[in-house]
């Protein structure tokens, strides 16, 4: 999707997409920012492709200088607004294909959550590797990966047909639009081939509803995204 589609959704997307670092009941994400002294001393944040900047809004008083880039103006605009009371918040308009060489080495922590699902995997590699040197060396990166195994687990619920297990990736039609979703072996395998160095992936589970699924039977594990946390 090119940033003019991205645009045109900005206004909805708070009610419409499913946000993740509100979503995480489980807490999977704070408690990862926690253990690793992330949320103490004031450390530098990038998140890349912010959106509305949820991220920052729910995060950014722990952390000194902090700055969200988007290709979307839109986006950057909607998340200005909502991070208005945060001091040190910076606002980029930034292909995260294409990233200013301003960003190299910034961040202690980059964050890029649902951003690296382009359908081409180099294209994907190429993004990851950019991320990677907006990273400070001995950095911490987070991205949030979308899950095929939790995608393929909806659909047979939604439809009473088993996907056969996929290996790495697949090409998935979300909202409209084309998006890679990643097993977690394909989640890990992406991280290391960009350079990435102890690579750990978890679930961050989100509520059914968000997938719009309002009974279920007992049992049935809640959907999730892939959380992919690793050092340069
Ligand atoms: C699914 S939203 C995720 C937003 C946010 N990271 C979050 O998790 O709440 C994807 C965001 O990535 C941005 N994006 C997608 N492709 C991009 C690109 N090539 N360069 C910069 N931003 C991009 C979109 O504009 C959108 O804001």
């Amino acid at each position: 999707m090119k940033a003019r589609d991205w645009d045109k959704l900005a206004a909805a997307y708070e009610a419409e997409v499913c946000d993740i670092f509100v979503r995480d009941r489980r807490q999977v994400i704070a408690r990862w920012l926690q253990a690793r002294g992330l949320l103490r001393g004031r450390k530098t944040l990038l998140d890349l492709g912010c959106g509305i900047g949820s991220f920052i809004k729910k995060y950014g008083r722990h952390f000194g200088d902090k700055t969200g880039t988007d290709h979307s103006r839109a986006m950057l605009r909607i998340a200005a607004a909502r991070c208005r009371r945060l001091k040190d918040c910076h606002w980029l308009q930034a292909d995260a294909q294409r990233l200013p060489p301003a960003l190299r080495d910034r961040g202690d922590l980059v964050v890029c959550s649902n951003v690296i699902t382009f359908v081409s995997a180099a294209a994907c590699v190429r993004a990851l590797r950019l991320v990677v040197q907006c990273t400070k060396p001995g950095g911490r990166i987070m991205l949030i990966q979308p899950a095929l195994e939790s995608h393929d687990a909806v659909v047979a619920l939604e439809t009473g047909r088993t996907t056969p297990r996929r290996v790495q990736a697949a090409i998935v039609r979300r909202d409209d639009r084309m998006q890679r979703f990643f097993t977690r072996e394909g989640a890990a395998a992406l991280a290391r081939a960009a350079g990435l160095r102890s690579v750990q992936v978890r679930k961050v589970w989100y509520p059914w509803i968000d997938e719009g699924i309002t009974r279920v039977p007992r049992g049935h594990e809640l959907p999730w995204d892939w959380l992919v946390t690793a050092r340069r």
